[in-house]
């Protein structure tokens, strides 16, 4: 989990952007890495257009000068490249630890290619080690608790299901305003099943299982960088 073995992957994947490109930009600790980058191309003359997955990168890219604009303005995206709490088979991965997975799953699905870039702790053979966020609406609050239960119990889950908290204590709210349940599965074999089981809850916004969504993925350990194509 270093932060050095973060920015390798992020500058490693700095090798996609090319200049012109409608870029859209990734939310965590190693997708910050990426942003900085970006600065630097963008401070060297690349023309860039970029849309931030989360107000933090927003803010982000903003201090570093690099131009933002709305998906709804700019319509398609070239790339975007994003971070991962895990990394399985396939190029399928777990997302939202830092709470953005909605506006991370619609900008990937608005891009005609998604760069996936972790430290080699993200590897895994089967997701659902780290729990699942599932971001829900508030109202019905306990009765979409007791369904994604239901889910969790159908697909063998083992852990716990956890209303996301911030530091305070106070239930953590998303930048659409919702919350976030984490699914503690223990292993998801069958991520499309879990995925269309958990959309077909009524309370549910979105989770963050990102299935076909990534064709690339570069992955820092101690001596080189990994490229893993899907
Ligand atoms: C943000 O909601 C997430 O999807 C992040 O991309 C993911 O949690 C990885 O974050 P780190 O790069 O901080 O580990």
């Amino acid at each position: 989990m270093s932060d050095a073995l973060k920015r390798d992957a992020a500058v490693a994947s700095l090798a996609e952007v090319t200049d012109g490109m409608r870029l859209g930009l990734g939310t965590g600790s190693t997708a910050a890495h990426f942003v900085d980058g970006v600065g630097r191309l963008v401070e060297s003359g690349m023309r860039l257009l970029c849309v931030p997955t989360s107000e933090r990168t927003a803010a982000q890219a903003r201090a570093l000068g690099i131009p933002l604009t709305t998906l709804d303005s700019i319509g398609e995206l070239d790339l975007t490249v994003d971070g991962a709490d895990e990394i399985g088979p396939g190029l399928a991965l777990i997302k939202g630890g830092g709470g953005a997975l909605l506006r991370e799953k619609i900008v990937a699905a608005a891009s005609r290619r998604m760069v996936v870039i972790a430290d080699d702790s993200k590897l895994v053979g089967t997701l659902g080690g780290f729990p699942l966020p599932v971001e829900v609406n508030e109202f019905g609050l306990k009765a979409t608790e007791r369904a994604i239960g239901r889910v969790m119990a159908a697909h063998g889950a083992t852990g716990e299901l956890l209303l996301r908290r911030a530091a305070g204590g106070e239930p953590f709210v998303t930048d659409g305003g919702h919350l976030i349940f984490d699914a503690l599965f223990g292993r998801i074999p069958a991520p499309e099943a879990v995925s269309a089981a958990l959309l077909d809850i009524a309370g549910v916004v979105q989770h963050g299982l990102f299935i076909g969504l990534c064709q690339r993925a570069y992955v820092a350990g101690p001596d080189r960088v990994l490229v893993v194509d899907a």
